[in-house]
């Protein structure tokens, strides 16, 4: 049976993956804040449930440590993190660090906790949940847009780092997906960003958007095709986005972007 530790399986991407990989005959070692509240996972046979804030360098480092002694490790999957979102001027400095503390700093400490194991199996595979605000940044998103765009960096440059001891690094990279992403995360509004507050609101509606059942279908491609693809895009709205940058460039991206931005402008 292989197994796969999961970060952020309380609710949302995390969740759905652990569900199918479960459902796929995987053993899932399913980590979240607050296992006790869990009422969904426990149920299940082949999942362990435990504790994890990946803002605690220490209990990761526990975690890492006992899990790699009891079990037979063939995926790490980094997924926990949420999204600050409003204007720079309105974040305190504890909010700013926070963000890049969870999306990134997790990412990191877990990934180099793993690293040893994976070297002495002499393979290994990790994924992150990156985004397309990795590839491309949205108004009001500065601090999450530029956790997402350091996880990208970051796992492209471990991809050659780590090749040489069979270890494999991917990215999932999802745009607006249905989860409890805005609501569980805090959104920030401040004095003369009104106009581009409602574009916000309106612009991410996320009735509309992808299931978290597909972006775990793509989590499971990652984990079982076998390639050494870095990047799966997932959901219509990357498609779009980065068909449109393909097509048009990145700075007519950026000029249309500012075009349909302009009646949001206050003053
Ligand atoms: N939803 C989207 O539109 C979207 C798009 C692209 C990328 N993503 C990324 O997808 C990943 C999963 O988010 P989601 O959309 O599935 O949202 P979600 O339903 O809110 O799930 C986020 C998960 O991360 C956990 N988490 C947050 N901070 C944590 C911490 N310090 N330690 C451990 N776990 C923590 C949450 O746990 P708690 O229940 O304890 O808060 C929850 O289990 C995130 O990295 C997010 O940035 C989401």
């Amino acid at each position: 049976m292989k197994t796969v530790f999961i970060t952020g399986t309380s609710s949302g991407i995390g969740k759905a993956t652990t569900k199918l990989f479960a459902s796929q005959g995987w053993h899932v070692i399913a980590t979240m804040r607050k296992p006790e509240n869990e009422t969904e996972l426990n149920q299940l046979e082949n999942v362990t449930l435990l504790p994890l804030d990946v803002n605690d360098y220490e209990q990761i480092n526990e975690t890492v440590k006992s899990v790699t002694e009891k079990y037979d490790i063939d995926v790490v999957f980094n997924n926990a993190g949420y999204s600050l979102m409003g204007p720079l001027e309105g974040f305190t400095d504890e909010q700013i660090v926070q963000q890049i503390q969870t999306n990134l700093f997790g990412v990191v400490r877990i990934t180099k906790a793993f690293i040893p194991y994976f070297r002495a199996k002499k393979r290994g595979l990790f994924l992150s949940t990156g985004s397309l605000a990795g590839l491309v940044a949205f108004p009001l998103g500065s601090m999450y847009d530029a956790s997402k765009f350091a996880i990208n960096g970051f796992n492209e440059s471990l991809a050659y780092e780590l090749a040489q001891f069979n270890i494999g690094v991917k990215l999932i990279l999802p745009g607006l997906t249905a989860t409890d992403l805005l609501d569980k995360s805090p959104y920030v509004t401040y004095p003369g960003y009104e106009g581009l507050s409602d574009w916000f609101e309106k612009a991410f509606v996320i009735e509309n958007a992808t299931k978290s059942t597909d972006i775990a279908e793509v989590v499971y491609e990652a984990a079982t095709d076998g390639s050494s693809k870095l990047r799966y895009l997932c959901g219509a709205d990357t498609m779009h986005v980065t068909g449109q940058i393909k097509e048009i460039g990145v700075e007519a991206f950026i000029e249309n972007m500012h075009k349909s931005l302009k009646d949001t402008h206050n003053s």
